[in-house]
């Protein structure tokens, strides 16, 4: 190896052994059975566990880490997604949602599984029970138009 490879190479771990030091918070709030959408309207078991598998690492107070959530930078990866992805939409919280925002997050999350744009794709490379069906993804929209119906008649 040449000489300056080597001290590239040697600066690139120091790198990131300091930014080891660099932990974001972690997203492990309590779920608040009160706010929380999966408790308020208790969806059928299956829309229920496809809505934890595929959405709520990175649209609820609570995220199950990967292994690897425990080096930095792959750590400030995934809390720009759990931020980003919380700011938009945050199913702990949403018993917060007035009754025109809650319409709204059932019409988004329709479109956003329709198009197949969430979850994010880097997220689905990892996380195979993410991965969603054509079946899934329509099971998933009927369940929000039926809430959102519901929301409207409240
Ligand atoms: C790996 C993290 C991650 C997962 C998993 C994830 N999202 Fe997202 N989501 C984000 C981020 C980040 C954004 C912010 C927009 C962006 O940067 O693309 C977002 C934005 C959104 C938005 C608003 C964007 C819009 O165009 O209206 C909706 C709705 C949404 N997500 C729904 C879902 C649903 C439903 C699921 C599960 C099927 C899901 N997301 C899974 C990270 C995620």
């Amino acid at each position: 190896m040449g000489r300056k490879l080597k001290l590239v190479g040697i600066g690139l771990i120091a790198v990131l052994i300091v930014l080891q030091f660099f932990q974001p918070e972690k997203n492990d709030t309590p779920i608040d059975p009160e706010l929380d959408m999966l408790e308020l309207l208790a969806p059928p078991e299956p829309v229920a566990d496809l809505i934890r598998d595929a959405c709520y690492d990175c649209h609820s107070n609570q995220t199950i880490y990967p292994w690897y959530n425990r080096i930095s930078p792959a750590s400030l990866y995934l809390y720009k997604h759990i931020k980003k992805g919380k700011e938009d939409l945050n199913f702990s919280e949403y018993g917060l949602l007035d009754k025109v925002d809650k319409i709204g997050a059932f019409a988004d999350f329709c479109d956003v599984v329709d198009a197949g744009s969430m979850p994010l794709q880097s997220y689905m490379l990892i996380h195979k029970d993410a991965r969603l069906t054509q079946e899934e993804r329509e099971t998933l929209c009927n369940w929000t138009e039926k809430q959102a119906l519901k929301v409207m008649r409240e």
